[in-house]
């Protein structure tokens, strides 16, 4: 079937011929005049006109263009329309597009695996399985003051330059899981490479999807980006694997779809933010947790991990307002604690999981609780003991927090190329503990 191009402006053009048999999100195929085939979406329907919007750019699109699309029966919609990707063994190691395109020079993908829509469901609430063990991150901070169970979703809080890429690049190497599935969303290219190369590592690519957009791409690449990565996910997932997913940011797959609802006429609201945008990412972030309970009683997890941006103490930001709601938890990352010199920078009061202390035992959950009145109290103190205004012993927990709170600090410091257990974690703790609080073990 075809339609025609009747407007161009901007982002995106506006199509007749497409009433009643297409709908928002299906793909379509726009002859441009030069004779290329560009692939773009339905966003909008206004009057009798479809507005649609390329995966590239307009360029060489003007009035009277032809643009093509398949037409759905029922079932061929729910599996297909609006794209859909075949996952198989072969994409583990490699760097790819949105479209599953390699991108990284190693040659195809090996073809074969179920085709899974890109805008796919979350699993049914009643046949979810719960989320799944602990789940050893290797990360000290993280594995102590954010203990996460499999199939748990963070949030990753930080500026630019705090360490995140770093962090992610640890977790992907670290964490004990069988696929990791990284979605870089909107980065620069020479970021996406740093990355790759130095944060991520040849041992961290071996076990990984790489899926990227930069920010050159178009709005639609970009949310695309972060759709691909889930279904991904999902298809490894459904394999009964325990699959990691790190995405870098929920922030640029916001302002993608703001692009996009702004260019179908939608409003602007918080922000600039046209309220579509806090209707679909709660719709992103669901589909990542465990995965449906398979027969013989286990499920596969995504346990996942999303980072926003945050600059500066803005408290309002629409995006990381909306994010704390929705997931089980959250990791700060600060920028005084990274000048300070202290990686990762972690604000592990800031910083907390839902399933603790459900995952830990009672020494631990005591340890960490233990750990953390002292690092407040010393936040409290600190400035008073530099400036010689305390007095000790006027307050006994101000005391065990001048003694030990700089000590666990300096435990949390953790080298890029270090790996450290969840075991050995509370050991270090408890070690650095113990002159308040006794050997646990004896
Ligand atoms: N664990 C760490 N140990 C030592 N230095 C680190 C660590 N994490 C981050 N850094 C330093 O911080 C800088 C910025 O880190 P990066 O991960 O690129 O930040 P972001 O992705 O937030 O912009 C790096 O160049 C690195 O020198
Ligand atoms: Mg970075």
């Amino acid at each position: 079937m075809t339609g025609k191009v009747v407007s161009v402006s901007g982002l995106t053009a506006s199509v007749s011929g497409m009433l009643n048999i297409t709908g928002i999100g299906d793909r379509v195929t726009i002859r441009s005049l030069d004779g290329r085939d560009l692939q773009a979406e339905i966003v909008a329907f206004q009057g009798e006109l479809a507005t649609v919007m390329p995966f590239g750019s307009l360029e060489g699109v003007g009035a009277g263009c032809s643009v093509s699309f398949p037409v759905y029966d029922a079932e061929q919609r729910r599996l297909m329309s609006g794209g859909a990707l075949q996952v198989n063994n072969s994409w583990i190691g490699r760097v790819v597009d949105p479209s599953g395109t390699p991108i990284d020079g190693k040659g195809d993908l090996a073809p074969g695996g179920r085709t899974r829509k890109l805008h796919a469901q979350p699993p049914l609430a009643a046949t979810r399985a719960r989320l799944g063990s602990r789940i050893d991150l290797g990360v000290k901070a993280m594995n102590l003051f954010t203990t996460c169970r499999k199939g748990q979703r963070l949030g990753l809080f930080a500026g630019s330059g705090v360490g995140k890429s770093t962090l992610m690049g640890m977790l992907a190497r670290n964490t004990s899981c069988d696929v990791a599935v990284i979605s870089l969303v909107g980065e620069r290219g020479r970021e996406v490479r740093e990355f790759i190369e130095d944060d991520l590592g040849a041992e961290g690519l071996s076990k990984s999807v790489v899926v990227v957009a930069t920010s050159d791409t178009s709005p639609l690449m970009r949310r695309e980006a972060a759709y691909a990565a889930l279904t991904v996910a999902e298809a490894f997932r459904d394999e009964g694997k325990s699959v990691l997913l790190l995405m870098d940011s929920v922030t640029r797959f916001c302002q993608a779809l703001r692009e996009i609802g702004l260019s179908a006429g939608e409003p602007p609201a918080t922000r600039g933010y046209p309220p579509s945008v806090f209707a679909e990412l709660p719709r992103l972030l669901e589909r990542a947790g465990p995965g449906p309970m398979m027969e013989d009683g286990t499920a596969g997890q995504i346990t996942a991990l999303f980072s926003v941006l945050v600059e500066g103490d803005d408290q309002n930001e629409p995006v990381a307002d909306s994010v704390r709601g929705i997931l089980d938890g959250h990791v700060v990352m600060e920028r005084k604690i990274a000048e300070s010199g202290r990686y990762p920078a972690i604000n592990v009061l800031k910083s907390l999981s839902r399933s603790v202390p459900g995952c830990n035992s009672d020494e631990e959950n005591l340890l960490t609780r233990e750990s953390r009145k002292l690092l407040s109290a010393w936040g409290e103190v600190k400035d008073m003991v530099r400036l010689g205004g305390y007095q000790e012993g006027s307050d006994p927990v101000a005391d065990a927090a001048i003694q030990i709170a700089p000590a666990i600090e300096d435990m949390l410091r953790q080298s890029k190329k270090e790996k450290v257990g969840l075991e050995e974690s509370f050991l270090d703790l408890q070690t650095v503990m113990s002159p308040i609080m006794g050997n646990m073990n004896e």
